[in-house]
């Protein structure tokens, strides 16, 4: 029976978060942790998942039609499996399909750490169903399709993340368009904080303090603009690390000024300066997940000031590649 292995990177948000719903530019990056999806045709009518991996608990899941059969009730698991729902649903509109789908899931992104899990696994899942169907669509098209399966999960979303994790590399992003940026080695380290915030929630919170005081918050998102122009200046020319590090610091100032960071984040960030990291700043929506430092030959340092700082260091890098397929059989 013909199988397809698709797979796609996770991400991290290097400017721009927040801001980037207001209009305003990012910059984002893939990494080299990756959501692997496997897709073949069944004799049933539906789709059916399985779950081998996801970094949740062990779990056994499948889904037909609308009802979700869950073997073991993992609300997060449930989460990624209305992404996948979604995804293989846009891909089956464009294609008259007589049998059914079975897809089977593992990945090295943690679900829920802020890194692109669900637009990781919604993209996979397209390039795999896409590729059995014989349906075809360039990397962008899957990204494009990665953010309608996101609108559709989560309600609102930049489209950011399942643009970069398409594309692969370093994109500068606005208003759903997008430049792949000359690619750079940016030697980071991720610290998570084992907990993420809501990001619906969060980006409501902005847009109320936006609401409330325009006068005083509409600036620090302007600030966030232009900090993003800058950094777009230094990948586009010569990379001076010790400004890079400064605008990240800005940019975590900023986000700390819109009411995204917390406790938590603001311990690792700053036990990563003081182990060396030329810049470190939280990532994605905020309110717990990830922050990341850029902390060239400082890794290891980092690392462990991020543990005795109470998280948990990912030790990933910043990937050239977006979603590809791995194996066609
Ligand atoms: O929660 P994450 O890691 O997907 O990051 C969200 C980034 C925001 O800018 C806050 C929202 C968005 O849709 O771009």
């Amino acid at each position: 029976m013909e199988e397809v292995t698709a797979s796609s990177p996770g991400k991290v948000i290097l400017f721009g978060e927040h801001s980037v719903v207001h209009g305003k530019p990012a910059i984002a990056a893939s990494i080299n942790t990756r959501t692997y999806v496997d897709a073949w045709r069944n004799e049933e009518k539906g789709i059916k998942i399985e779950a081998d991996d996801i970094k949740v608990p062990g779990l056994t899941l499948s889904f037909k039609e609308d009802q979700i059969i869950m073997e073991a009730d993992y609300g997060k698991a449930a989460e990624i499996l209305g992404y996948v729902k979604n995804a293989v649903d846009l891909v089956l509109e464009k294609t008259n399909l007589d049998s059914g789908i079975s897809l089977s899931i593992s990945s090295d992104i943690p679900v829920g750490a802020g890194l692109g899990s669900s637009a990781a696994v919604a993209n996979a899942s397209i390039a795999a169903v896409s590729e059995l169907l014989g349906v075809e669509l360039d990397n962008r098209e899957i990204g494009e399709l990665g953010h309608k399966t996101e609108l559709s999960v989560q309600g609102s979303s930049s489209g950011i993340d399942p643009l970069v994790q398409a594309v692969g590399g370093i994109i500068y992003y606005k208003d759903g368009e997008f430049t792949e940026l000359p690619f750079k080695e940016i030697p980071i380290v991720i610290g998570y904080t084992g907990n993420k915030g809501n990001t619906t929630k969060l980006v409501k919170e902005v847009n109320n303090r936006l609401e409330e005081d325009p006068e005083i918050m509409s600036p620090i998102i302007e600030s966030m603009g232009d900090l993003v122009e800058k950094s777009r200046k230094l990948f586009e020319n010569e990379l001076e690390q010790n400004k890079l590090g400064s605008i990240m610091n800005i940019n975590h100032g900023l986000l700390s000024s819109l009411g995204v960071s917390n406790k938590e984040l603001s311990d690792l960030v700053y036990a990563t300066r003081e182990a060396g990291a030329l810049g470190s700043k939280l990532t994605g929506a905020g309110g717990g997940g990830c922050m990341y430092a850029f902390c060239p030959d400082k890794q290891e340092e980092v690392s462990t000031a991020i543990e005795i700082a109470g998280g948990t260091p990912i030790l990933t890098g910043i990937s050239k590649e977006g979603v590809k397929i791995e194996r066609r059989e």
